[in-house]
């Protein structure tokens, strides 16, 4: 007995399992439509599925029976019959156009029955075509994007060894558009893809195989409606600014801070960060301004900007990070504000024009300044220069003038024989020769001149205008002329000392005008009042410069005072 009931309670339980099971994977369906259409073209085989039977059928506890509409006798099983039923399934192998009507699907299970009727309908080619219009598949694809047209309900067609029907395409009837690069079979799936989708790819689109039955081939064609729908062109966001950019601005100087970008998402708005936080606590006067304005295209332009017043040092030290959070992850662009570099070109240019102008500045105040520079040198520095070695010369100077006749105004005498004296050596404290003062009485003019020339570092020459009223010393002849040219050959140099402006030195002897012509001549402006007895005044400033430095004496600023006069005044010339 215990047997039997624990046999029965299996029983039940498993009678419990497919109820179960039944309720829960029902192949029952009601369907969508209360008679629901079937198409197929003339010549071309279909199977019809009973709306109320969902595939695959999973249990056949049912018997499912396909009559034509009205009888009561079923449709054939008979595999030959161009119309039959086979495996749940109504086959018109192949359509005809009478074949057009109602037909009825009839599922029984134990005691309970459900049917339901179809509506087949047969159609021809529309004229010219290779399809009816009214048969038509819609499917959609997405420009831009890659796109699958896929060629459908063949599941039925699959011929007795079971392979992938090979799928022939056609765009509005024609072979051959598969050559598109863009275009690729994908084999397995009876599909075709399409990368890179425009609008030019809508239209119809036909797949044929051949089915073969009882040896028999037969077409099964579909046609797809292909819809291309504009997609946004970019979903992911991008920045229209900032690119990474730096931007040149003054401390103190204002800036808008600006970040924008465009994506196809709306509400999706930027922000601005810096040195990982936000700006209006990295400080309080940046007021961020979010915006967002609609584009065509399904585009969308937001963006964010605050105002920097007054640049401060603290903006140039970080980067002005703008963030986008997208797809759960940031994408970023920043600002770096930085200060403008100053213009090198123009620092060099300036700086070598100034350069220029400074040479010759210097140039030209040496020129003008050239005397008191050297004069001030002599005096300031040469103390300090050591002892030079002695030239083996006893006089600074040697001074050639002409003597006066009684006639004559010019009084060379007095500039040679008081002056020139009193001012060199004196206050300058240099050694002269003075002929006519230093020579011996009796000596040979021409030996003593000829030698103490060349003890003396320079020869002084006094000239006069009028050479009717001196005879440039009376002394001369060729010897005299010989000593000029011992003096230039043994390189001593001349100075030569104008008491008047000499418009003519035609009348000079060769040597003169040699060297009037090569070193110049300084003229004496003086009269001979106190004032022409200041070693400072130009004329024998210039007469300095031209005499050698004094050497192994003391050059006190005393010397420059005149000791045998005794106003102030006259050393204070310039
Ligand atoms: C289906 O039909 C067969 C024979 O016509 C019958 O034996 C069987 O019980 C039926 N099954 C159902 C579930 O009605
Ligand atoms: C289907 O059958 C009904 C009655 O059974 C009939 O009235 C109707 O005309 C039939 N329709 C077709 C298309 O055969
Ligand atoms: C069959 O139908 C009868 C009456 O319609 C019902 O009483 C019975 O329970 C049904 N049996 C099954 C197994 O559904
Ligand atoms: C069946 O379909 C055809 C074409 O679509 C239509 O003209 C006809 O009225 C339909 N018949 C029924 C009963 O719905
Ligand atoms: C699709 O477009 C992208 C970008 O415009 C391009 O790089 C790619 O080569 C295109 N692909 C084909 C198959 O044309
Ligand atoms: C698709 O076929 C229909 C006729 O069914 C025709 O009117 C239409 O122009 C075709 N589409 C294209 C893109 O050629
Ligand atoms: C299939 O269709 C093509 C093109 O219309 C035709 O050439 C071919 O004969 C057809 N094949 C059959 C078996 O009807
Ligand atoms: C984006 O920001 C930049 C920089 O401020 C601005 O020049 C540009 O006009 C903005 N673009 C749009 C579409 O608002
Ligand atoms: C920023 O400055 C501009 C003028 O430069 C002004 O029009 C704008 O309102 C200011 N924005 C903010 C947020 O202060
Ligand atoms: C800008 O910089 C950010 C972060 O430094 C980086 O992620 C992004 O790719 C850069 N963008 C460009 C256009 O270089």
């Amino acid at each position: 007995m215990e047997k039997t009931s624990s046999l029965q309670q299996k029983m039940i339980s498993a009678f419990l399992l497919i109820v179960y099971l039944i309720l829960v994977t029902s192949p029952f369906n009601a369907g969508e439509c209360s008679i629901c259409d079937y198409y197929v073209l003339v010549g071309e085989p279909t199977a019809i599925s009973c709306p109320i039977i969902t595939f695959p059928v999973l249990h056949s506890d049912y018997n499912l029976t396909w009559y034509k509409n009205g009888s009561v006798t079923p449709v054939t099983t008979e595999k030959h019959a161009r119309i039959h039923q086979r495996d749940g399934l109504l086959w018109f192998i192949p359509a005809t156009l009478e074949d057009s009507g109602l037909y009825e699907c009839d599922v029984r299970r134990l005691n309970h029955s459900n049917k339901k009727p179809i509506n087949l309908t047969v159609f021809k080619n529309d004229n010219g075509l290779c399809f009816n219009g009214q048969m038509k598949f819609e499917q959609k694809v997405m420009s831009t994007n890659t796109g699958k047209i896929i060629c459908p309900d063949l599941e039925y067609f699959r011929d007795e060894d079971n392979n992938e029907p090979e799928v022939r395409w056609y765009k509005e009837c024609k072979p051959g558009f598969l050559e598109d690069k863009r275009l690729l079979l994908a084999e397995g799936e009876n599909a075709i893809l399409i990368r890179n989708v425009t609008v030019q790819d809508k239209g119809n689109y036909t797949c044929r195989i051949v089915y073969t039955y009882m040896g028999k081939q037969y077409n099964v064609s579909r046609t797809v409606s292909l819809e291309v729908k504009e997609s946004p062109l970019q979903t992911r966001p991008e920045f229209i600014y900032p690119q990474n950019n730096t931007i040149e601005v003054d401390l103190g100087s204002p800036v808008v801070m600006e970040c924008n970008i465009s994506s196809g998402i709306p509400g999706l708005i930027p922000f601005w960060k810096v040195n990982d936080e936000d700006v209006d606590s990295f400080d309080s006067t940046y007021k961020e301004q979010f915006y967002e304005e609609g584009m065509p295209h399904g585009l969308a332009v937001s963006g964010t900007k605050f105002n920097i017043s007054e640049v401060k040092v603290k903006d140039y030290a970080h980067k002005f990070f703008c963030h986008v959070v997208y797809d759960y992850q940031q994408i970023t662009a920043y600002i770096k504000l930085e200060r403008p570099a100053p213009n090198i070109q123009g620092y060099l240019i300036g700086g070598g024009v100034s350069l220029v102008f400074l040479v010759f500045f210097i140039l030209f105040v040496y020129n003008i300044f050239k005397i008191d520079i050297v004069l001030w040198y002599r005096n300031s520095c040469h103390p300090f220069l050591g002892k030079k070695v002695s030239d083996g010369k006893i006089y600074d100077a040697y001074v050639l003038y002409p003597k006066n006749r009684v006639s004559c105004l010019y009084s060379s005498d007095i500039f040679a024989m008081k002056i020139l004296p009193e001012v060199l050596e004196r206050q300058c404290g240099y050694n002269l020769f003075i002929f006519g003062r230093d020579d011996l009485p009796g000596e040979a003019v021409i030996s003593t001149a000829d030698e103490k020339i060349r003890q003396s570092r320079r020869v002084i020459i006094v000239l006069v205008p009028e050479p009717s009223c001196y005879s440039i010393l009376e002394d001369v002849s060729e010897k005299q002329l010989a000593m000029y040219n011992a003096l230039i050959r043994e390189g001593i140099k001349v100075i030569l000392i104008e008491l008047e402006k000499i418009q003519d030195y035609a009348n000079m002897p060769e040597s003169i005008k040699y060297i009037k012509q090569k070193h110049g001549a300084i003229r004496w402006k003086g009269d001979f009042s106190e004032k022409s007895y200041s070693a400072s005044s130009r004329f024998w400033k210039k007469v300095r410069y031209h005499m050698p430095s004094r050497k192994n004496r003391s050059s006190s600023g005393l010397h420059l005072l005149p000791k045998d006069f005794n106003s102030p005044q006259i050393t204070s010339e310039k």
